[in-house]
């Protein structure tokens, strides 16, 4: 072991695995992600300063259960071991796991053993009794020998054991959740005191160690990067540039589908802000062409992406000698792939996809990053508010909030109508609480009445949303007065708009984009 090494989060089920991870990098401690699968000898070749198990949705009884290699118990390497983690630490090394019909489920009260030589070491900075939060149907029902109970609930009598001589601690509860009180210091405890691990995993030190990798990675030779405008592509490029300089050349593609003021944005950052090489090309006619008389969502959605990769090899091939490129590949991304097989909903694109014969090794300073480490990167770097938070924007842009035909005029409607959405979801503090805010063009047109003159034109729909993955939603329930002065600024300010909509569909049933 050593206690600079990473502390590897054992995943038995992957959306506590993250978070656990999050929470011990939140304690300035690198962690990383390892599947159950891992061997003992995997583990210590990575000479980690501790092992994590994650909880799970699984029953450590019952056939087929993710088990832990138990060579990992006899390492050397201390071990925490979180609700599915603990029970198996009790299976595993001879006590018993029952269902006892007394399984517990959210806050419950947690006693502090006293009848020990001394609180747990995990306990020694929270109260003698404190709301933990709870998720599980089967409980320990004997801790193995050597072990000793170090808290327990009404119902649950082994609700956390350790043996310390070997370094092994287990809770029933979910330190990582912020329903248990004093959660985050119980993972400290674990981390400073068991672990020896000190605080010194900061962004400064993530970006140092990422310069120094990009640079090894990259010597003397030319790199380029795709930048989206997005706060990934933007922060991987900002990062690179500082690990690489003049060596880095920046690729811009302006679809003309972006949100009003994008490019000016990434012109006013990357070129003046930062001096970096950049290449912006305004294909915006070309996407319009290609687009021509399409409708059709998925089509759109191919079309984008293909002009948008034709754009790009050119650009590339205009540059030449470039061997590198920069990709925003995010840590999510990386755990994901190859585990992820959800239904295909729509057929994502995103910018910097690129086909696999353009013959670039990948440069991914991210790869090791949650989305909320790379926009404290991103500001660390100076990069301006406005892109660290952007909210997601699909790759294919405006286009998917263009229902119907996409022409120059309804994306300037668009444009101008989203450019109001955002300005006033700032101003009412909104848009960082917010997963995403904006305005779509349906295809349809109503009558109204304007200073006496019947009007026949477009309505705009607002579309707010809260989210923590995209994957589902809910509608904001934006305040009146904002809405109130979205309708009116949109109509008064808008040519072509005379009704404004406010779309209260959560997802499911609805996506979140209206193509
Ligand atoms: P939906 O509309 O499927 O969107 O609920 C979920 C999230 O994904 C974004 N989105 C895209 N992102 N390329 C992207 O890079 C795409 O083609 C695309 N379509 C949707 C959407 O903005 C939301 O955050």
């Amino acid at each position: 072991m050593s206690a600079d090494g990473p502390v590897l989060v054992v995943d038995f089920g992957a959306q506590y695995a993250q978070l656990i991870a999050r929470r011990v990098r939140e304690a300035h401690v690198y962690s990383e992600i390892v599947p159950h699968t891992i061997t003992a000898a995997e583990i210590v070749a990575r000479r980690p300063a501790g092992v994590i198990l994650s909880g799970g949705p699984k029953s450590v009884n019952v056939d087929g259960a993710p088990l832990l290699d138990p060579g990992v118990y006899d390492a050397g390497v201390p071990v925490l071991g979180i609700c599915y983690g603990a029970q198996l630490i009790a299976r595993q090394l001879g006590g018993v796991v029952e269902r006892t019909g007394r399984g517990e489920y959210g806050r419950t009260a947690l006693n502090v053993a006293s009848d020990g030589p001394a609180p747990s070491v995990l306990f020694a900075g929270v109260p003698p009794a404190f709301d933990v939060w709870m998720s599980h149907f089967d409980g320990i029902t004997a801790a193995p020998a050597g072990f000793r109970p170090t808290a327990s609930t009404a119902d649950v009598p082994v609700a956390a054991l350790e043996d310390p001589s070997r370094g092994i601690y287990g809770v029933q509860f979910h330190p990582e959740v912020v329903h248990t009180h004093g959660g985050q210091e119980i993972l400290k405890a674990f981390l400073y005191d068991v672990c020896g691990c000190r605080p010194s995993w900061t962004m400064t030190s993530v970006i140092e160690s990422s310069v120094e990798a990009v640079r090894a990675q990259v010597g003397a030779e030319h790199v380029i990067c795709g930048l989206s405008g997005g706060v990934d592509s933007a922060v991987a490029a900002a990062l690179v540039h500082k690990a690489v300089g003049s060596q880095l050349t920046c690729v811009f593609v302006d679809t003309g589908l972006l949100r009003a003021g994008e490019a000016s944005q990434v012109e006013a950052t990357f070129r003046e802000q930062f001096n970096v090489d950049l290449v912006h090309v305004k294909a915006g006619d070309r996407f319009l062409a290609a687009l021509d008389d399409v409708i059709d969502p998925e089509r759109k959605r191919k079309i984008i992406g293909e002009t948008f990769i034709r754009v790009f090899e050119e650009a590339a091939a205009d540059l030449g000698d470039a061997r590198f490129l920069v990709q925003g590949t995010l840590y999510p991304d990386i755990i994901e792939s190859g585990t992820k097989d959800a239904a295909k909903i729509k057929s994502h694109h995103n910018v910097g996809g690129l086909p696999d014969d353009m013959q670039f090794e990948l440069v991914e300073p991210l790869r090791n990053l949650f989305k909320d480490e790379v926009r404290a990167v991103g500001e660390e770097l100076g990069l301006p508010e406005e892109i660290v938070w952007r909210q997601p924007f699909p790759g294919p842009g405006l286009a998917v909030r263009i229902v119907g035909g996409v022409t120059a005029e309804r994306v300037a409607i668009l444009q101008a109508a989203d450019a109001i959405v955002t300005e006033e979801i700032r101003r009412a503090g909104l848009y960082r609480e917010l997963w995403q805010s904006f305005a779509v063009l349906p295809v349809v047109r109503t009558v109204g009445v304007m200073g006496d003159e019947r009007t026949y034109a477009y309505p705009i729909v607002i579309r707010a949303v809260t989210s923590d993955d995209a994957m589902t939603a809910d509608w904001a329930r934006l305040p009146y007065d904002v809405l109130e002065r979205l309708s009116s600024r949109i109509i008064n300010e808008v040519p072509g708009v005379n009704r404004v909509a406010f779309d209260i569909t959560s997802k499911p049933p609805g996506t979140i984009e209206w193509e």
